[in-house]
């Protein structure tokens, strides 16, 4: 393990030397070959090793696999915008991505809940410095204060349990305190407690009505940030609240209903706001949080079954929204513009990315055989387990995607062609293999779905 975050680390120096001439194709191709190393020593690891620096498990393998996937992925699809820019500009730029990449590789590594905290909020420097250097327009600012403001306000309360957690049982390794008898002193307002100290998490997830940064980080911030926010670090939230949802007591159902219901509320609330919206990318971003609230949710049942499907669930979204930013990000570099109205009957110019429109965004409504809806299947189940009004509510949700996705085919692929597209450039191969390469995993763990539950 601790060679392939030296390998991840040797991309600094490949960046800092490198001719200005080939220095993206350098990174991708390290990219692609550091993510392989990983992916096959993974592999033989099984995904379970642990020594006293990394722990990788059932929950942090899958989701560290996905990081490594998508690395290469955004070198892949900043390039066209970038190489426009002066060469210090990109160097940064790429040094930047490597550093959030190596922050989140670390976080969900690390077996200590401290090394875990630190990696969580040192991954919000790199994230605010990209959206603020490198957005596209002047409200950038205001939305890094937003992304900072959110997760310093949850940072305090994690902060403080934590080192409560410490002076209790003297260890932060949840692998040992997992053995351990844990007693907590019975509180008076027992769910409250759950989610001020998950508040990071819930915050980074996001759940509805902690959400309001994520529309702005995203339709501010350059591809790259886009898809890495969407691709890994919500995951961050949602790993920290399964890793220590066993530490903590008081996260019975019972005691955590209001949550709950903000996430039930949160669920359909977003899917509905995604048909008002005019803005693809806040679109997507809104479309992420539903589906985000679905893990709240999830986690809230803590049954095995819905702890699987958040973990499905994650993986199948970070897959899938990184692959619908990247769609959004190829029209908005021919248009320059995310309106959706503005961008009406690109199926009659661009054909096969209509083709790549239709099999992402069915992805991501969770057609039957994807992963998408194996996560939704588990996670509906357990639901219904619980209780079958809650399953009734939700499955409205079903609906409301079912329309916001055709509202998102129609809206970009149909409709009069408006006069200011017909001069666009095609597609190049680099953009259909970016493409490609996001739905492939997908599609091969459909074979295997064993991997990530
Ligand atoms: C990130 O970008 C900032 C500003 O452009 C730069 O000063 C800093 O060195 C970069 N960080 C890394 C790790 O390269």
């Amino acid at each position: 393990m601790l060679i392939i975050m030296s390998a991840w680390i040797s991309v600094f120096p490949t960046i800092l030397l490198a001719p200005p001439k080939h220095m993206w194709t350098l990174a991708t191709g390290q990219g692609f070959l550091i993510t392989l190393f990983s992916l096959s020593w993974m592999f033989l690891a099984d995904f379970n090793f642990a020594n006293s620096l990394f722990l990788i498990d059932k929950i942090s393998g899958p989701l560290t696999i996905l990081t490594c996937w998508l690395f290469p992925l955004t070198m892949l699809a900043s390039q066209s915008k970038m190489r426009l820019e002066p060469i210090n500009r990109q160097r940064t730029y790429i040094l930047n991505i490597t550093f959030l990449q190596l922050m989140t590789l670390l976080a969900f590594t690390t077996p200590d809940l401290m090394l875990f905290f630190i990696f969580f909020e040192a991954s919000l420097v790199p994230t605010m410095i990209v959206i603020t250097r490198w957005g596209a327009q002047e409200r950038r600012l205001e939305a890094g204060m937003y992304l900072a403001f959110y997760t310093m306000l949850g940072a305090v309360p994690l902060m403080i349990w934590i080192t409560k957690f410490y002076s209790v049982h003297g260890s932060l390794l949840p692998t040992l305190t997992h053995t351990l008898h844990i007693t907590q002193a019975s509180t008076n307002y027992p769910g409250l407690f759950w989610a001020t100290y998950n508040a990071a998490f819930l915050i980074k997830l996001p759940i509805y009505c902690l959400h309001l940064w994520l529309p702005k980080a995203h339709v501010e911030a350059p591809i790259a940030g886009s898809m890495v926010l969407a691709g890994t670090l919500l995951k961050l939230g949602g790993y920290g609240i399964l890793r220590t949802s066993p530490l903590l007591q008081e996260n019975s159902l019972s005691q955590t209903l209001p949550i709950m219901l903000i996430a039930i509320l949160g669920i359909l609330a977003t899917a509905l706001l995604c048909l008002r919206q005019t803005d693809l990318k806040s679109l997507i971003a809104m479309s992420s949080v539903s589906h985000m609230n679905l893990v709240v949710a999830a986690v809230l049942i803590s049954s095995p079954w819905s702890y699987s499907g958040a973990m499905v669930m994650m993986i199948a979204h970070g897959l899938t929204s990184s692959a619908l930013f990247c769609l959004a990000n190829t029209s908005y570099e021919r248009t320059n513009s995310r309106t959706m109205i503005l961008l009406r009957g690109t199926l009659m110019i661009f054909p096969l990315a209509g083709a790549w429109w239709l099999v992402i965004v069915l992805l991501n409504m969770g057609l039957p055989p994807s992963i998408n809806f194996t996560g939704e299947m588990l996670i509906m189940i357990s639901l219904y387990s619980w209780s079958p009004l809650a399953f009734l509510i939700v499955a409205l949700n079903l609906i409301f995607t079912t329309a916001y996705t055709l509202y998102v085919l129609w809206t970009t692929q149909r409709g009069p062609l408006p006069n200011h597209i017909k001069t666009l450039f095609p597609y190049q191969i680099r953009e259909h293999l970016l493409l490609l390469l996001h739905i492939l995993p997908g599609l091969l763990l459909i074979l295997n779905p064993e991997l990530i539950f």
